[in-house]
């Protein structure tokens, strides 16, 4: 079957089964073209509360899925690939933070939307890299336990001064292998070039950018500038995403290595078996942790 046909039989079944497709912008261009919605984490989980038909497919990695079945109960949600995980999101259990809680008792926990449902318990708001400094700045409190990314932890922290943050150690296993080096590099060689970064890199190589963002947010600012060249500092698909939609521009990876082999773990015909009813997985979480878990997801929504 070419890709074509593929595609065609997923938007023929997609419209006789009311199923939904939602798509993390890291997916690949041909997954991107059939879904009815792409975007960063945030407009994920917005798009999730609003979505009407009977069955979301959920083109990403599991804490998302898992953020459609919590504001969506009744739905069939169906994550795109079973071994589609976030390596940060397994980091921290609940029991780990439940320990760390009783050292900060007076700490706010504010929990990445990258964690599992179980531990999002144990929170008391989420966050994603668009919405993070927004939310946190708008908290009644000023002491913040950030977790799990230590990296966009440190960013929004430097960003108010005013806080007292502590931050464990987790983070992206894709961004954080990125150093410094790589951006000078980078630029040697592209010395037009603007550095466009995601705050999941380190701080050496965050400091070094000239915009920072989440994946939505660097594809709009690449959108709108009027340079010719970037570098791009995330997941490599969104070098792919800009170089289709803006052909007179110029997008370079910071690294070949920028490549997250969980949310590359979804192929065309993994979405079309899910159209079928025979592939991916069908998401469920008992009823206490759903609800537990939504308090946090639907302040990161009223918020942010
Ligand atoms: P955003 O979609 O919020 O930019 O996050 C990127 C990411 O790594 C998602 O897992
Ligand atoms: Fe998780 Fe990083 Fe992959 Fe995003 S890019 S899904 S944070 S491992």
């Amino acid at each position: 079957m070419a890709l074509k046909d593929v595609q065609q039989e997923i938007l023929r079944l997609k419209k006789e089964n009311d199923i939904c497709i939602l798509a993390h912008c890291y997916q690949s261009p041909e997954i991107l073209e059939v879904a009815d919605y792409t975007g960063d984490s945030f407009g994920l989980a917005v798009e999730a509360a609003k979505v009407e038909n009977k069955t979301v497919i959920m083109c990403g990695v599991r804490f998302m899925a898992e953020t459609v079945k919590i504001l969506s109960p009744e739905k069939t949600v169906i994550l795109s690939n079973a071994d589609a995980g976030c390596p940060m999101a397994e980091m921290m259990d609940k029991d780990v933070i439940s320990e760390v809680k009783k050292q900060y008792p007076d700490y706010t926990v504010v929990a990445y939307v990258n964690t599992t449902s179980e531990l999002k318990t144990v929170c008391d708001v989420c966050v994603t890299s668009s919405c993070a400094l927004k939310i946190c700045k708008k908290l009644y409190t000023d002491k913040i336990l950030f977790i799990p990314d230590r990296n966009l932890g440190e960013w929004i922290a430097k960003q108010l001064p005013e806080k007292e943050f502590k931050l464990l150690s987790g983070g992206c296993p894709t961004h954080a292998k990125i150093g410094s080096e790589a951006v000078v590099a980078a630029k040697k060689k592209h010395p037009n070039a603007l550095f466009l970064v995601h705050p999941e890199c380190v701080a050496e190589v965050v400091e070094l950018a000239d915009y920072v963002g989440s994946t939505t947010g660097i594809m709009d600012f690449a959108r709108k500038s009027e340079a010719k060249e970037f570098i791009i500092g995330t997941e490599n698909s969104i070098v792919t995403h800009l170089q289709l939609e803006c052909p007179d521009k110029r997008f370079y990876p910071l690294s070949k290595n920028l490549i997250c082999s969980n949310m590359k773990a979804t192929t065309l015909v993994d979405v079309l078996n899910c159209c079928k009813g025979t592939g991916g997985e069908i998401i469920e979480l008992d009823e206490e942790t759903r609800l537990g878990a939504k308090r946090c997801i639907d302040k990161m929504i009223e918020l942010g």
